[in-house]
């Protein structure tokens, strides 16, 4: 009797909270645009943590020119031919223009229309999160605008808002909100919190915010008591800064002088020593990462060295080949006939690292909505070393003399085919080298 006494209010008011307190799809059309500040409200006192984060793709997660071209010119087009789509075409809203799903403005207007969507990931979406619901994925975020700004820091007092501390500005499940995604048919198409979650670096209790968020001393507002402050530089794939050297190479040949009829066995190590999850993480469907070896000899011939197969299942996607992929592109852009593109653009025989996605023909795809499996994951987990191996039977022709070896670890935000075909602008398509290394041995007569 009394138990239940004590029990009615507290069910009374969680069904309450859980009516008023929406998170992921539930969120989409609750709230208004005047409910959350414009970046500009806070950049005359936040000085540094606005320019810090206008130059972060976080800023940029609407407007940028490939988001806008897979979510207007793929995504949105599917949907329309096939409704079953239509909830993933809005929720790419729920992460990359969070303002506009909350307002139920989906799909916002395009970016040259210069509508609040083109926010992105505002300081007022992430600083009126109070939590996250259930699962870190697909926008679980719990969203509470108003006067009240969430942060890490208790006791801080500003003249313009109220401050309040929440356990969820110190931990995962905020990146992982919008940083693990699960597709209409169940399929994890993003994960790197999990990926994270997996690894040696959540033992360690060593989150995101230290290596997205590093800190600096200084102030975060004129009037601001002095101490450590979050840098909101979000530095990722779209800095080649960030990306050269998190992938440690060395290379070694078994033999230092070779008959010239004979066999270089070469040996490549790849240690991820920088990335807290896999390398590649995040966009896996679009992003590729491989090693290209090649051996130039004393009268400057060039020769180019595949790798040495493994034998593991899924393997033949982890060697550049001429095959064609992404088929399923025709459908949103009414193509027939389309036999695809190239499905890696890099030279055959180069080891890839990544995972692939694969349509219901069991096609590579990079529509993450319309995945239907995922393939063998030759990635590199964070702190895993890979080995590599060359097994290069000297050709007749070689020189006698020094040969050099050349490794070289390159990286592409998007599959350079598909950035072709899709006009996507260069940038997206650019090679970053990660890392490279090079190695001499005899041949002789
Ligand atoms: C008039 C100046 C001013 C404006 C405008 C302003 N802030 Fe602040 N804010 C402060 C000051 C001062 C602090 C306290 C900083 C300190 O002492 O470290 C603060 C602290 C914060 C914190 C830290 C809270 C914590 O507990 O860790 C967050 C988050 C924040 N502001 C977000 C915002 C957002 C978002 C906006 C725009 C919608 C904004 N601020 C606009 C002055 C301002
Ligand atoms: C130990 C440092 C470290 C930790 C911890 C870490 N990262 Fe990273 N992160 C990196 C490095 C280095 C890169 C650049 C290499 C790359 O792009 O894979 C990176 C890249 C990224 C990228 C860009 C990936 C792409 O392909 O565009 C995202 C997004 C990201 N991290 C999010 C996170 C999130 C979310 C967490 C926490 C769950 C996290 N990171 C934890 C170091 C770290
Ligand atoms: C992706 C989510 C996200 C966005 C977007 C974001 N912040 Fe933050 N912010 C955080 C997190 C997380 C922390 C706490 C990090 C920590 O302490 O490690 C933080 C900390 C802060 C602090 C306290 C800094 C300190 O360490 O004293 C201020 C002030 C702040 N943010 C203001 C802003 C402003 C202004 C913007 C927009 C220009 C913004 N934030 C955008 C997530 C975000
Ligand atoms: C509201 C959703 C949301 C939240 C919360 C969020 N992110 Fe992001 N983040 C995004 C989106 C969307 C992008 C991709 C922008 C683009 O390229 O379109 C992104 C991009 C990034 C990048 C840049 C990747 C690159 O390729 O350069 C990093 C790093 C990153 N986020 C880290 C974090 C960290 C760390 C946190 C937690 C403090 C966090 N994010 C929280 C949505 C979010
Ligand atoms: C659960 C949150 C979430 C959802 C839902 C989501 N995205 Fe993303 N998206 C992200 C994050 C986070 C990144 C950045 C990952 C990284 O850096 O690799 C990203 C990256 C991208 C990129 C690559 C950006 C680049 O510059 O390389 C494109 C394009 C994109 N998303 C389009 C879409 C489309 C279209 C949809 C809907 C079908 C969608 N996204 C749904 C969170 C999301």
């Amino acid at each position: 009797m009394k138990k239940s006494m004590i029990l009615l209010p507290i069910i009374f008011v969680a069904v309450l909270l859980a009516n008023i307190w929406h998170a992921g799809e539930e969120a989409k059309g609750t709230r208004n645009y005047s409910d959350y500040e414009k970046p500009e409200a806070c950049a005359s006192c936040h000085i540094d943590i606005y320019r810090q984060w206008k130059r972060s793709m976080m800023s940029q997660s609407f407007t940028h020119h490939w988001d806008e071209i897979e979510y207007f010119d793929l995504a949105v087009k599917h949907s329309t031919k096939d409704p079953f789509f239509k909830p993933a075409a809005d929720g790419c809203n729920g992460c990359h223009a969070p303002l506009s799903f909350l307002a139920g403005d989906v799909p916002p207007p395009r970016p040259h229309e210069g509508s609040r969507a083109n926010e992105g990931v505002s300081c007022d979406i992430c600083h009126t999160i109070t939590g996250v619901h259930e699962e870190a994925v697909n926008f679980s975020w719990i969203s509470q605008p108003g006067r009240t700004k969430y942060g890490a820091k208790p006791g801080l007092e500003s003249p313009h808002h109220i401050t309040a501390e929440k356990e969820i500005f110190r931990q995962t499940e905020l990146c992982g909100s919008c940083h693990n995604e699960k597709n209409p048919f169940g399929i994890y198409v993003k994960s790197t919190q999990m990926e994270w979650l997996e690894g040696p670096y959540a033992k360690e209790d060593v989150k995101c915010f230290v290596c997205h968020m590093p800190k600096a001393k200084g102030k975060s507002a004129p009037m601001a008591v002095e101490g450590e402050v979050a840098q909101h530089v979000f530095l990722g794939a779209h800095k080649p800064s960030k990306l050269r050297g998190a992938i440690e190479i060395s290379m070694h040949c078994l033999e230092n002088e070779i008959p010239y009829d004979g066999v270089a066995t070469i040996q490549v190590e790849l240690f991820n020593a920088k990335a807290g999850h896999k390398i590649p993480t995040g966009s896996v469907e679009d992003r590729i990462l491989w090693l290209d070896v090649t051996a130039v000899d004393e009268e400057g011939k060039t020769y180019h060295l595949p790798v040495d197969p493994k034998g593991f299942d899924g393997e033949e996607y982890t060697i550049a080949s001429e095959e064609l992929a992404y088929k399923d592109m025709a459908i949103p852009l009414g193509l027939e006939n389309f036999a695809g593109v190239p499905r890696d653009g890099v030279p055959a025989g180069d080891r890839i690292f990544r995972m692939p996605y694969f349509d219901d023909q069991g096609v590579m795809t990079i529509m993450q909505w319309n995945t239907r499996s995922l393939g063998v994951d030759y990635r590199i987990g964070p702190r895993e070393t890979k080995i590599e191996t060359f097994t290069w039977e000297l050709p007749d022709d070689i020189a006698a003399g020094k040969i050099t070896v050349h490794a070289k670890l390159n990286y592409q935000k998007l599959v350079k085919p598909v950035a072709d075909f899709l006009k996507v602008p260069e940038e997206e398509g650019e090679i970053v080298q990660m890392n490279e290394v090079s190695l001499e041995f005899e041949v002789y007569d």
